[in-house]
């Protein structure tokens, strides 16, 4: 599938204020990375090269110091502004020339996905090449996200935008395979009362057309937000506690590019030299000392 990638990394980060006045909300540490680490590598896990990062216009020039070109594994990073944080289908408006045409996997640059299996999962998203998937996800707390309201026979009946009354414990996930159609039907939206297109007004269409799929992620995953002050620490401990017990790297984009063979070996030690006082450098060392 010649499916491209978008990272929606702008936003106000309001909650998150005074930290984020000064500095991007998807910048900020997860534990050893930063944030946008982790949905660029779910987007690698799910075999894609081509991404387009969004940002605001003042944050743009900080992700392009940190992320480059993306030739350091093996990706090509396109960079676009949103002037305003205008809602979540503008992505697809503003990503229209990047996408020319190809499917496409938008992700939240502040969403972080971990569990046995993902890579599948993708695989099988990205293999439908009309209509949507989207992955609706277990919560505590409905009522903050967009919620998937399923009738009798689990078929999806609507997708309802932070409701009152939430008719399942089911949110949608920030990550949304659209098809080929999403820039034209993204044109479609109206700004919803917040003055924002939505993306639930988006997979709508999808849906009130058949063609939405709703993937249940399962409980063996986690999906963690990064939007609080609190739920930041404990989605940076949550890393750390895996990391430390396991040895393992959650969201390392450069081994995901050495595992996928889009860089050499020797590419990877080049890597490794650079962060070689810490554990990431020392961690990536160990990949390229590993046998064949
Ligand atoms: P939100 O969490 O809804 O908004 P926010 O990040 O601006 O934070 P706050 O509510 O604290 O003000 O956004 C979800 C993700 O989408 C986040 O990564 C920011 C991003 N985003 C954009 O890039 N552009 C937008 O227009 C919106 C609404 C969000």
């Amino acid at each position: 599938m010649n499916r491209k990638g978008i990272i929606l990394a702008g936003g106000t980060g309001s909650r998150l204020w005074p930290i984020t006045l000064g500095v991007s909300k998807q910048l900020l540490p997860i534990h050893d990375k930063p944030m946008i680490y982790y949905p660029l590598s779910v987007l690698m896990l799910g075999g894609i090269r081509e991404v387009a990062i969004i940002t605001t216009p003042e944050d743009q020039a900080q992700f392009q110091r940190l992320l480059g070109d993306g030739a350091q594994w093996g990706l090509q990073l396109t960079y676009i502004i949103q002037p305003s944080p205008d809602g979540l289908a503008q992505a697809y408006l503003l990503a229209r020339d990047f996408l020319n045409g190809a499917p496409s996997v938008l992700v939240l640059g502040d969403n972080i996905f971990f569990g046995h299996g993902l890579p599948e999962m993708l695989a099988q998203a990205d293999a439908k090449a009309q209509g949507g998937t989207v992955f609706g996800y277990r919560v505590a707390d409905p009522e903050r996200y967009g919620v998937v309201d399923f009738d009798a026979n689990g078929q999806v009946r609507a997708i309802i935008e932070k409701p009152a009354k939430p008719p399942s414990n089911y949110a949608v996930t920030g990550l949304y395979y659209l098809d080929a159609r999403a820039p034209d039907l993204a044109a479609q939206v109206k700004p919803s009362p917040r003055g924002e297109l939505e993306i639930a007004d988006l997979l709508e269409i999808y849906r009130a057309e058949g063609s939405l799929n709703v993937e249940r992620m399962g409980r063996g995953y986690a999906w963690l937000d990064t939007g609080t002050h609190g739920s930041l620490l404990d989605a940076g401990n949550f890393v750390r506690t895996l990391e430390n017990r396991q040895g393992l790297q959650v969201g390392c984009p450069d081994e995901i590019a050495y595992r996928q063979g889009w860089i050499s070996r020797d590419n990877l030690a080049v890597r490794a030299k650079i962060y070689a006082k810490n554990d990431y450098g020392r961690y990536l060392a160990a990949i390229v000392a590993e046998r064949v």
